[in-house]
């Protein structure tokens, strides 16, 4: 087993990306491809569970490439590759779904929050989610899965599929833990404090690496607040705790000081605090939606690279495939 540990993360291709696929996940990638072996594919078969009109697949599989390269990712440094090119994953999710409890698939928050959202379509995908997204993660026998907070419930049970084959055929698999470099894993919240960002729901609360300057100024403007605090010491509601998470993303910390000490001292003005935020907002998501346009024009460039990235998957996946046969009997010949 290698000692240095491999990464793997993915990214569904349900939509456009948003600050919170930047901040929870993308942000860890970048970092990590100068200091680990990485793994990073477009989930376009657990896009299956939820999408299963194919018409604008090839579409968004391009567009989540291109912004996974425009945020930083480096091709030549990461395998960087789509889920279906794999057929390994289909064969070890088969494996995995006999470890893995019908009653344990069922209480998943996610599946019991799509079962909410589709009750027209519960199908099966949707309920053994969870042991593809091992599937994706053991595959290449990484043990560092930079996720969001969200994620945290499938990484748990991808631990205890891994735990549970290595009990029953032996040791193959390291033990996946969700990662990010700060002391704790990333929620960012939607900017109208329902919950956090998401790629398909409550578009108008999600700030989206594609928004225009003037939708980003909008959005922020629209987001809640009050007449500020009347005496000092009040506690931050909700919706104003969000508009500072968002600046401790994306502003200087000299402009986060001087709102946290205008909060305090009664003096804040919050038309002028989302007019920075939106400026700092907009200064950062501008450069990376012009790049992923450039990237996005050149289609034979993004299947050269899904090509290469696939190669290189394939070739730890084939490698982890013929140990987890081997493991559990599966090979008869001599
Ligand atoms: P997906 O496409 O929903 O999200 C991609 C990544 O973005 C993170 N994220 C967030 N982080 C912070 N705040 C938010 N508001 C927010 N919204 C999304 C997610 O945590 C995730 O890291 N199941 C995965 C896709 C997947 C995968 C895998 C991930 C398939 N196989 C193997 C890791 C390893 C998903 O739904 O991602």
């Amino acid at each position: 087993m290698s000692t240095q540990p491999i990464v793997m993360s993915g990214i569904r291709s349900t939509g456009f990306l948003h600050l919170g696929n930047y901040f929870g996940a993308i942000r860890n990638y970048v970092r990590m491809q100068d200091e680990f072996e990485c793994y990073f594919m477009v989930a376009d078969l657990h896009t299956l569970t939820t999408h299963p009109d194919t018409a604008q697949l090839k579409h968004n599989v391009h567009r989540v490439l291109a912004e996974n390269i425009a945020c930083g990712l480096d091709p030549d440094k990461v395998a960087l590759y789509c889920q279906s090119h794999i057929r390994e994953t289909s064969e070890l999710y088969l494996y995995l779904n006999m470890l893995a409890y019908k009653g344990e698939l069922e209480k998943t928050t996610t599946f019991k929050d799509k079962v909410r959202l589709q009750p027209e379509n519960v199908n099966a995908g949707l309920l053994t989610y969870p042991v593809l997204q091992a599937a994706d993660i053991l595959l290449h026998r990484a043990s560092l899965v930079p996720v969001g907070k969200d994620q945290e419930q499938h990484l748990e049970m991808a631990r205890n599929f891994a735990n549970r084959f290595n009990h029953r055929y032996g040791p193959i698999f390291p033990e996946p833990m969700a990662f990010n470099y700060g002391t704790e894993l990333v929620k960012v919240p939607a900017l109208d404090g329902s919950g956090k960002m998401s790629k398909s729901e409550n578009q108008h609360a999600t700030l989206y690496l594609a928004d225009s300057d003037e939708d980003i100024r909008k959005k922020i403007k629209k987001m809640k607040t009050d007449g500020g605090p009347t005496e000092p010491g009040t506690p931050k509601p909700d919706y104003i705790q969000s508009i500072f998470l968002l600046m401790q993303l994306v502003s200087p910390s000299e402009a986060i000081q001087k709102f946290e000490e205008d909060y305090n001292n009664c003096s804040i003005r919050y038309g002028d605090m989302k007019e920075r935020l939106a400026q700092d907002m907009i200064r950062f998501i501008a450069p990376i939606r012009e790049k992923v346009n450039q990237i996005m024009a050149d289609e034979t460039y993004l299947s050269n690279i899904m090509e290469k990235g696939a190669q290189k998957a394939r070739k730890s996946a084939q490698a982890t495939m013929e140990m987890v046969r081997k493991a559990m009997g599966l090979v008869y010949y001599p």
